[in-house]
């Protein structure tokens, strides 16, 4: 099942809810390339875009943190290297899974199963608990 954006989700602030439904995006895209995994460069591209649109969007978030002068802010950056350093092992995992030339299909099921199954709540935990304290500091900002 795609992970869904709703209102819920929503910092006040329409810059980082776009990024917040892209980065979605692509995990819900990542999701669906895991289930065929024999797809390596599908897989690798989509690994690559996330790592690389999660980079831009915690950088993009904490230097509007820094401007709205946003207090949770340091929580909010450790909680982005967490993700982050999260994001860098299953990356590993999956470039593991893509240079091995002789991959069964039940290393791709066990390497599917146990990433979508971190990928789920990788981003969403952060946004509710975490980025959802932006509402209120940040509406507008750009
Ligand atoms: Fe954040």
């Amino acid at each position: 099942m795609p992970i869904k954006w709703d209102s819920r989700l929503s910092v006040n602030n329409h810059e980082i809810d776009m990024e917040h439904k892209l980065l979605l995006t692509i995990l819900n895209a990542l999701e669906i390339i895991l289930r065929n995994p024999h797809e390596k460069e599908s897989l690798r591209f989509f690994i690559d875009q996330l790592m690389e649109s999660a980079k831009e969007h915690f950088d993009h978030e904490e230097h509007l943190q820094i401007k709205c002068l946003f207090p949770f802010y340091e929580e909010n950056k450790k909680g982005h290297e967490a993700l982050t350093a999260e994001l860098k092992e299953i990356r590993n995992e999956i470039y593991r899974y893509i240079d091995d030339a002789n991959t069964s299909q039940e290393d791709a099921d066990n390497m599917s199963e146990k990433i979508n199954h971190v990928l789920r709540d990788w981003l969403i935990d952060h946004i509710m608990k975490s980025d959802i304290k932006m509402k209120g500091f940040m509406n507008d900002a750009r």
